[in-house]
């Protein structure tokens, strides 16, 4: 006998349909999607060889300072490395996990971001540099707040959820969510999919002009979109006057989806990056909006990729996590027991129960991670990231990460040639140009 299985209905849609046929409706969960799509891995470098030189690491420094949103703010934001913290709420994240990514981005120079459901005066308190997001929710929001934030973040789209609104599991909606949210207590939340007061892009250069005014033109305001129809979004934000525009991928993560949109909506980050930076060029705004890359960036190498590819900076939220012990066992965790999967497999911040205090509101799982001690750990991390970049780019001949270019790089596979558009390694061909 040989066992074979259907490449169409394979052993996991097998087991799909039988989940929607016990539950009666669609699935949800945590982490980010499981396609397997084009990503950085199919780009590689072409480091110097006679035709360039080297720079030393030991005698010749290479910049890693980011400045975003100079084009309209008086204080834009000057971060010592093109990586920041991205939003992630406090409510899909614990109290500790919010104050050590403060924490750790005050730390190594950089920005972290609130996320749905207001500001955490512990986040506000550790972060130095701390991007406020103003969401169709409107949970926790607070136009004090605005004056508070080195930055406002106005959030049309994820990239996990395009098209919808936050999700937060009434198991995490405890005291504190519900009195900070305005919400009743173990009720599962759905935030709006689209901002109460506007119905398109001229309503979204109102609110950038209103933003602008109750901050007083201090600081920049991005607008986050999820990646979809990037060329013509792209260029919509851009002209309703946002001084950065996130452009966050299919491979974002979340702490609550819909699988099918996981899975199913959405363009991966290399052709939204390439896509973002083309339209910014087509209507001469290239290098004054800033371009602010997200989804699935995992190390210096994806974050020197993406700036290569036309980003000024890049996001991260999921490896902040995975540094902060996520997908780990540490002393007092039993994923198998707590959560039905070995370390490594989980992707269950929907549930609440997360086994290292990270995605959980219970206050016994919350004690599991401790604040300073995950902020070293991300810090740790955001240094060897930035690390990884000034060592490519140094490899590349150059002493700026932001002097990385398209040219240097080559795709491994004719797909990541044509969204990246850079030749196919062995050739001088970029596929999908006429
Ligand atoms: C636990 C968690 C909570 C999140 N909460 C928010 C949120 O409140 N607002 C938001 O705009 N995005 C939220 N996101 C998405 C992130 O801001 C970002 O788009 C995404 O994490 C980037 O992809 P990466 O995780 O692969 O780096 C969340 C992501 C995670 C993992
Ligand atoms: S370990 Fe926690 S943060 Fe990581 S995927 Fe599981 S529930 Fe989410």
């Amino acid at each position: 006998m040989v066992r074979r299985t259907s490449q169409i209905f394979s052993p996991w849609v097998i087991q799909d349909i039988h989940a929607k046929s016990d539950l009666g409706r669609y699935r949800i969960r945590g982490f980010s999607s499981f396609q397997d799509v084009t990503h950085f891995d199919d780009l590689t470098f072409l480091s110097t060889g006679l035709t360039r030189f080297p720079l030393e690491g030991y005698k010749e420094q290479c910049n890693t300072q980011t400045v975003i949103g100079s084009l309209n703010a008086k204080n834009p934001l000057i971060l010592d490395t093109p990586i920041y913290i991205t939003g992630m709420s406090y409510g899909a994240l614990s109290v500790n996990a919010k104050t050590a990514l403060g924490k750790a981005a005050s730390l190594v120079g950089t920005a972290s971001c609130t996320g749905d459901g207001g500001m955490l005066p512990s986040e506000r308190k550790a972060s130095n540099k701390l991007i406020y997001q103003v969401l169709p929710s409107r949970y926790g929001f607070n136009p004090h707040h605005l004056k508070k934030a080195q930055a406002i973040e106005i959030v049309v789209g994820q990239g996990a959820k395009p098209g919808t609104g936050g999700m937060l599991m009434g198991i995490k909606v405890l005291d504190n969510i519900s009195e900070m949210r305005d919400l009743p207590k173990g009720i599962d939340q759905r935030s709006p999919a689209r901002h109460p007061d506007w119905l398109g892009p001229d309503d979204l250069a109102m609110k950038i002009e209103q933003l602008r005014e109750a901050t007083n033109w201090t600081v920049p305001i991005h607008v986050k979109l999820g990646a979809c129809r990037v060329s013509d979004d792209v260029k919509l934000a851009a002209k309703a006057g946002a001084d950065a525009i996130v452009v966050d991928s299919m491979l974002a993560g979340t702490g609550a989806s819909s699988e099918i949109l996981l899975d199913h909506s959405g363009i991966p980050t290399v052709p939204a990056i390439v896509l973002a930076r083309e339209a910014l060029r087509e209507i001469g705004l290239n290098g004054k909006v800033h371009l602010i890359a997200s989804g699935g960036i995992r190390s210096g190498a994806d974050a020197a990729k993406a700036l290569a590819l036309g980003a000024d900076a890049v996001a991260i939220g999921l490896s902040a996590l995975i540094a902060l012990n996520c997908n780990r066992e540490i002393p007092g965790s039993n994923f198998m027991k707590e959560m039905g999967v070995p370390a490594g497999e989980c992707s269950h911040c929907h549930t609440g129960k997360c086994p290292v205090g990270i995605a959980t509101q219970d206050e016994n799982l919350t004690k599991r991670l401790d604040p300073d001690e995950g902020a070293e750990r991300v810090a740790n991390f955001l240094n060897a990231m930035t690390m990884e970049m000034s060592l490519l780019t140094r490899s590349l001949g150059k002493g700026d990460v932001h002097s990385l270019e398209p040219e240097d790089l080559a795709a491994l596979t004719i797909e990541a040639s044509a969204m990246a558009q850079v030749p196919l390694v062995g050739t001088n061909k970029i596929f999908g140009q006429s």
